[in-house]
């Protein structure tokens, strides 16, 4: 199959395409960036194209001939005219109606667990009115994916705490301490958009994805603790001291955390044991949990360009 990816580049995307290759698909990924993303020309029948779009048709003659659009474009924390609004939406639903317009057969689209457009955070806000808006569009054969937080090599969680916990001198003050979360492993992630692909009966649906269990937050950096033997005290904030640590922090570049992070954890993120059965009846998934993965490829890590992780994030 002729595949073209948007936000393919980042850790979702890297893992997904790795595993589209190697069943044989044909990859084009369109990126901001190319010069950035080199490991993904190794691959072989990955292209990477870089365009405007919302120039005149552009994005309609690249998705042209395509079996399947999968949109990934999402970002954590905005970044000049780079907003929620933008790239959650404008760009979310530029790409469904192109996907539409052009008759490519299948598109994929990733929000995000809790995404809906009365949530206390902006991130969520724009990722629940994309995912509504490109739902509710005619004769499109979306299927949208709404993930707990995911794990896996070179992810953005348990390698961030990783590396906080190794320039903390001794104390780990940590906001939200009590929010719950599933985390989810990206195989399972990846297994559940290669499954949809030809299945009909996920036409229109959105599928919110977990892990098998869930855990607080606090429980989840004492997981990461004990992969890298630290000894950090984690001190959970209170409410009284966690938001305003969010707001200061959220002004730093490369921030831990922000105030839209700190709302956004303020719903727990995880699913109904209902749910989640049915989900993983439909896309054919069996979870794998953190204690089986996380070790592989944190434990014995070296984090000695402790800083490197959050130089990178801040110039994204
Ligand atoms: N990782 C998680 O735990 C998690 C959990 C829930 C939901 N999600 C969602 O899953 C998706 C992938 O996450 P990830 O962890 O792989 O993120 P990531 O590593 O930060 O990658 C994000 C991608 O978004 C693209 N992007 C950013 N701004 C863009 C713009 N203005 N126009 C087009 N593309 C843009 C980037 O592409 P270029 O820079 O190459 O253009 C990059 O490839 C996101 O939508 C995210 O919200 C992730």
């Amino acid at each position: 199959m002729k595949i073209c990816i948007i936000g393919g580049t980042g850790f979702v995307g890297t893992h997904l395409i790795t595993t589209l290759v190697n069943c044989g698909h044909q990859i084009k990924v369109i990126t901001r960036r190319p010069e950035r993303h080199r490991h993904l020309r190794t691959l072989s029948t990955v292209k990477i194209v870089d365009i405007d779009f919302f120039g005149n048709k552009i994005l309609e003659r690249q998705i042209d001939t395509y079996d399947v659009v999968i949109n990934l474009a999402g970002i954590l924390n905005p970044s000049g005219l780079n907003t929620f609004e933008q790239v959650h939406e404008n760009v979310a639903l530029r790409i469904a109606e192109a996907t539409k317009a052009v008759g490519t057969p299948r598109l994929l689209h990733m929000s995000a667990l809790n995404a809906d457009e009365n949530a206390s955070s902006e991130y969520l806000r724009s990722k629940g009115r994309a995912r509504d808006k490109i739902l509710a569009i005619d004769g499109l054969n979306v299927t949208t994916f709404s993930p707990s937080v995911i794990f896996g090599e070179a992810d953005s969680f348990f390698n961030r705490f990783a590396q906080l916990l190794i320039i903390m001198p001794g104390i780990f003050p940590l906001t939200c301490a009590s929010a719950r979360f599933a985390p989810i492993f990206i195989g399972d992630v990846v297994d559940a958009f290669i499954n949809s692909i030809d299945n009909p009966e996920t036409y229109g649906k959105n599928y919110n994805l977990c892990g098998p269990e869930s855990y607080s937050l606090k429980e989840l950096v004492q997981f990461t603790a004990r992969q890298i033997n630290s000894n950090c005290t984690i001190l959970p904030l209170n409410r009284f001291f966690s938001k305003p640590l969010a707001s200061l922090m959220g002004l730093f570049p490369g921030a831990p955390i922000t105030l839209d992070n700190y709302k956004s954890m303020s719903v727990d993120s995880v699913c109904t044991e209902a749910t989640q059965n049915e989900t993983n009846r439909e896309l054919g998934l069996t979870l794998r949990s953190i204690e089986s993965v996380v070790p592989q490829y944190l434990g014995g890590k070296d984090f000695s360009g402790k800083m490197d992780y959050f130089r990178k994030k801040s110039r994204r």
